[in-house]
């Protein structure tokens, strides 16, 4: 006990200070913002793309870390099991948000939108470009469900890899991508004083091309 709360009294007393980046400056146009964010975020840590995917399960929220595979101004692209839990929790209810956590750059963008499946032909695209491993791993796991142990684990893998030894890995018809359509995306940049910028565009209605400057409203928030 007495560790434990020396160490949360430490941890009460870090403060990062923020603020050495400047402020952030917002146009009218939340695609540009995002994609230089983005470039700038790839160049100083690692796994930019990395990002929290929080979706509404009947019995409450719930989020995990999915990695980004693509963006445009129709949304953000990222892969996965159809059947997983989060597969599932969309496919009763799409409304989905996204939190790029890029706190070493004292930056974090929060998206929330609609998430759809991308084309079958997006999916086999991008399925046909990753390691033959992961090809035989997303065939050999029902992500999300029960298993009994490493060596079942291991034992569906080699059936997979069996299976397809002189062959292309086919896509499972579970695994494909999501393309989350955006109505508010909020650009965070950390300040001195804890004073940071916010800067929220919203859809004026519904989801709408990030690049289409007229369809957001741009909103300084308070810290
Ligand atoms: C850095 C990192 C990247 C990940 N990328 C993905 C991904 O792109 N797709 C995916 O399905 N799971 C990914 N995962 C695993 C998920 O966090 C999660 O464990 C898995 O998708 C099952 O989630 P679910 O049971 O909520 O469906 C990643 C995990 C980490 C830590």
């Amino acid at each position: 006990m007495t560790d434990d709360r020396s160490s949360l009294s430490a941890l009460a007393g870090q403060r990062v200070e923020y603020g050495s980046r400047g402020g952030a400056a917002a146009g009218t146009d939340p695609f540009a913002l995002f994609t230089q964010w983005f470039r700038e975020a790839q160049d100083e840590i690692g796994e930019a793309n990395a990002m929290l995917l929080a979706t509404a399960a009947a019995d409450g929220p719930d989020a995990r870390i999915v990695l980004l595979k693509g963006f445009a101004p129709a949304g953000f692209t990222f892969f996965t099991n159809y059947g997983s839990a989060k597969g599932r929790q969309i496919a009763a209810d799409p409304r989905v948000a996204l939190v790029f956590p890029w706190h070493g750059m004292h930056r974090q963008v929060r998206v929330q939108g609609i998430a759809e499946r991308t084309s079958a032909a997006e999916s086999d695209a991008y399925f046909a470009q990753r390691p033959r491993g992961a090809q035989i791993g997303a065939r050999a796991s029902r992500q999300s469900q029960p298993v009994a142990s490493r060596e079942a684990m291991q034992e569906a893998y080699d059936r997979v890899a069996a299976e397809f030894a002189d062959t292309a890995v086919p896509r499972p018809a579970e695994w494909g991508g999501y393309r989350v359509a955006v109505h508010r995306i909020e650009f965070w940049q950390g300040q001195a004083n804890r004073f940071h910028d916010r800067f929220a565009y919203t859809a004026v209605q519904g989801p709408a091309a990030l690049d289409e400057a007229g369809d957001w409203t741009l909103t300084r928030l308070d810290p």
